[in-house]
């Protein structure tokens, strides 16, 4: 059956289902896009009138929202109507770690997927296309095929056609990614239901970047994607800490073997560990379904991934109370950077937390600026007894961040942390002052003209 989509709902208006929707509705005007989420205050923001006030920051986000916000691009809370209305469905609904019962701490925690199908099996009307964006695990599709097959059965009228088109933007350029996306990858079954979503990015993404596939290979290729990226930076990260004992540097190596052609330069940036909502949760997916299939061996390689992640930002806490002479009791730390990368306000399972909270431990009172992430973010994601309460301020800027600080620890490579005034900082902070450098991006000569003392990840030469 042939399809021409006129209206598209989105249920989930997050990092993903805000921004992607964002592009399709500028690029394609004939269609009408509804954004739903059960999260009211979510909607709310995307309504705000003042664009800074967008729940999601994303370079080139608001003039999108601007160009099409109430014309072809709505955000509402009325899932069921929008359903209703809706030939194509995008599921963008987060799909955490379960935290309880089988597979707890592995295992995704597929509810929230559960309860759209049952809504869209409820509400939906005609045929309709019911597209899985969200990252799920291989098979997720028959669980989806089966519950709405049980409403099929009670209104003939209705039926279902599922497709896999799994999302590969980046925080931080997920605009860039999804204009000018490496590849749109499309499984399913029903070939009428693929050309009606192939049409849609047809009208901005060249034909020869759209790659159809079974469903299975579909949903298997985004935790796939994302393990292999994750895997570059455990492999650079691990390799960082044998640059600081043999006095080479990672980001040398990084140049030299990413100039090699099948290794490719991409991803071999060390730093802090990787974080963000995905990485942990889709190695840890991986790891479960490899363990369930019986294949031990390979979901052990794929979990060392994430062991090198978590050594990585122990090893960085530890260095930092050995150069402040083994304790951090009545010292001052500063963490320039909360946000788990730069150019995104998000903090989930940003290095930042860990880091910050190991160093609370230590006793320390903690000064943390970033440039997007809002204040009380940073305290639900730090404040875990009363005594950090106190123990936790958090600064408009990096000036007043430092202030009687004995330590900068840079977290998150925003551009504003490339060129610190080293003279201002030197004016503020207590002697001796130190900078943690995790990210290896200051000019660590010109800061040590200034009297600080530098320890640089990766670089031998500053330990
Ligand atoms: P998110 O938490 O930012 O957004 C999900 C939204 O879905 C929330 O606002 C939540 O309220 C809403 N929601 C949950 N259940 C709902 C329901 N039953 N009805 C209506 N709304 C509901 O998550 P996200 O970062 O946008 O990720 C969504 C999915 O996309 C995940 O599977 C993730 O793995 C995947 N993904 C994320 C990224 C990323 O960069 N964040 C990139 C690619 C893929
Ligand atoms: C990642 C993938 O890159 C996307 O393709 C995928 O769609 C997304 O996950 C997802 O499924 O959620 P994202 O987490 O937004 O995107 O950001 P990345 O650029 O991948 O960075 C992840 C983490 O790795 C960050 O903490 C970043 O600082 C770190 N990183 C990245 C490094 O430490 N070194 C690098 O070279 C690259």
């Amino acid at each position: 059956m042939k399809f021409k989509v006129k209206n598209i709902c989105c249920i989930g208006a997050g990092y993903v289902g805000g921004p992607t929707m964002a592009v399709i509705a500028s690029n394609c005007p004939s269609i009408q896009i509804n954004v739903v989420d059960r999260n009211i205050d979510r909607i709310n923001s995307w309504n705000e009138e003042d664009l800074n006030k967008l729940p999601i920051y994303e370079p080139g986000l608001s003039d999108l929202v601007k160009k099409s916000r109430n014309i072809n691009l709505h955000f509402s809370s009325d899932i069921e109507s929008c359903i209703s209305n809706a030939d194509m469905i995008f599921i963008s609904v987060n799909t955490p770690t379960k935290k309880k019962g089988i597979g707890a701490g592995q295992a995704s925690d597929l509810r929230w997927i559960e309860s759209c199908a049952r809504k869209i099996g409820e509400h939906s009307k005609g045929s309709t296309i019911v597209v899985e964006k969200s990252t799920l695990p291989v098979k997720t599709a028959q669980t989806i095929k089966e519950i709405l097959i049980a409403y099929e059965d009670k209104n003939s009228e209705r039926n279902f056609s599922i497709l896999s088109n799994p999302e590969f933007l980046s925080e931080g350029t997920a605009i860039k990614d999804l204009e000018q996306p490496d590849r749109v990858l499309i499984g399913g079954e029903d070939k009428d239901a693929i050309k009606a979503l192939e049409d849609i990015y047809l009208n901005w993404v060249n034909e020869d970047r759209i790659l159809t596939t079974d469903i299975w290979s579909s949903e298997l290729s985004k935790l796939i994607a994302n393990a292999f990226l994750a895997q570059r930076i455990s492999s650079i990260n691990s390799i960082s800490s044998l640059c600081e004992v043999t006095q080479s540097n990672i980001n040398n190596v990084s140049l030299a073997i990413g100039m090699d052609r099948r290794i490719g330069s991409k991803f071999l940036k060390s730093g802090p560990g990787f974080g963000g909502s995905c990485f942990k949760k889709d190695i840890l997916n991986l790891v479960y379904i490899c363990n369930h299939y019986g294949l031990y061996e390979v979901a052990n390689y794929w979990e060392q991934v994430l062991s090198i992640n978590d050594w990585q930002k122990k090893r960085i806490t530890k260095k930092i109370v050995e150069k402040l002479f083994g304790t951090l009791s009545n010292k001052k730390i500063t963490v320039l950077g909360f946000s788990f990368k730069s150019n995104t306000n998000d903090t989930r399972e940003s290095p930042a937390i860990d880091i910050c909270r190991d160093l609370l431990e230590e006793g320390c009172k903690l000064s943390v600026y970033d440039p997007k992430v809002k204040k009380n973010q940073i305290e639900k994601d730090l404040i875990f007894d009363k005594e950090n309460i106190s123990n936790l301020e958090i600064a408009n800027s990096i000036n007043k961040a430092c202030i009687n600080s004995d330590a900068i620890i840079l977290i998150t490579d925003w551009d504003e942390f490339y060129n610190l005034d080293f003279l201002e900082l030197s004016k503020v902070m207590r002697n001796p002052r130190f900078i943690f450098d995790t990210r290896n991006i200051i000019n660590a000569k010109d800061a040590s003209n200034y009297g600080f003392r530098i320890w640089k990840l990766g670089d031998g030469i500053f330990q």
